[in-house]
C-alpha cells in the first residue's frame, strides 16, 4: 500500500484483539473520508491470542499498516504463555515483521515512544519527552502514537511542552511552527483520529456515535 502524504490519514490504536470494534473503527474512519489507515499498535492482546488470526485478516483485507506494540511483542517472545502458544506460523510472522516506526516525511508513526526497541513500545512518553524535544535526533514534525488510552495533544514549541487534553468528536487546528505528539486514544474506548495533511487538521473520532464527529462538510479538495 502507498500512502499519499496529502490525503486523510485514518489513526487506530489498541483495538487489543477487539475485532467488532477494529471493524466498527475501519467504517467510521473510511466514512469520515480517510484515504489511508494505520494501526498504531496493540493490534493484538497476548490475553486474548486466539483473536489475533481475523485481527490479521481485517487488516490485510483493509491495506492497513501496522507498528509493534507491546503486546505484538509479547506475541512473539512469551513463548512460555499458553494464550500465545496456539498462534499460526503466518500470525507469528505478521507480527515479527511489524516495524517500531513508520514515517511520512515529517510525520512519524509509532506504539509509544519511536525508538527501535521494545521497551519503547511499553512506557509512557513522559519519560522520552525530554529526547523527544531535540529535532535533530528526532526530526518529526507530528508524531502519532497509541499506547495511552485517551486521547491528548503534547505541543512542543520553544522548548516548552503543553500538553492539551482532546475529546472525542472534537476537530483541532495545528499550526506548523509547532511540533507535537499525539496520542490517537483507543478504539478499545471507542476513539481513532483522522489526520488531515493539507488542512493541517486533526479529528478525534467517537467510534460509538459517529454523528458526534465535527465533519460537517466533505473533505474536499482531497478528492
Ligand atoms: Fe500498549
Amino acid at each position: 500500500m502507498n500512502i499519499t502524504p496529502d490525503k486523510p490519514i485514518g489513526l487506530i490504536a489498541d483495538s487489543h484483539g477487539k475485532n467488532d470494534l477494529l471493524v466498527r473503527s475501519i467504517r467510521a474512519l473510511k466514512d469520515a473520508g480517510a484515504h489511508t489507515i494505520l494501526h498504531l499498535g496493540d493490534i493484538c492482546d497476548s490475553l486474548e491470542a486466539h483473536t489475533a488470526e481475523d485481527t490479521v485478516k481485517i487488516l490485510e483485507e483493509n491495506s492497513i499498516r501496522g507498528v509493534s506494540g507491546n503486546n505484538e511483542y509479547s506475541m512473539v517472545t512469551e513463548h512460555h504463555n499458553k494464550h500465545v502458544q496456539n498462534i499460526s506460523d503466518d500470525v507469528r510472522n505478521y507480527l515479527k515483521q511489524l516495524p517500531y516506526i513508520i514515517s511520512i516525511g515529517p510525520f512519524w508513526f509509532t506504539h509509544s515512544a519511536p525508538l527501535n526497541w521494545p521497551a519503547a513500545t511499553r512506557r509512557p512518553i513522559a519519560e522520552y519527552l525530554p529526547l523527544l524535544m531535540n529535532k535533530e535526533a528526532f526530526p518529526f514534525e507530528i508524531l502519532f502514537r497509541g499506547h495511552s488510552h485517551q486521547p491528548s495533544i503534547i505541543k512542543i514549541h520553544n522548548n516548552r511542552i503543553n500538553e492539551i487534553p482532546a475529546q472525542a468528536g472534537e476537530r483541532l487546528e495545528l499550526y506548523r511552527n509547532t511540533r507535537y505528539v499525539i496520542t490517537v486514544g483507543a478504539v478499545e474506548k471507542y476513539f481513532a483520529a483522522l489526520f488531515l495533511p493539507v488542512d493541517y487538521e486533526v479529528i478525534f473520532l467517537n467510534i460509538d456515535d459517529p454523528s458526534k464527529n465535527h465533519i460537517t462538510s466533505p473533505l474536499e479538495g482531497y478528492y
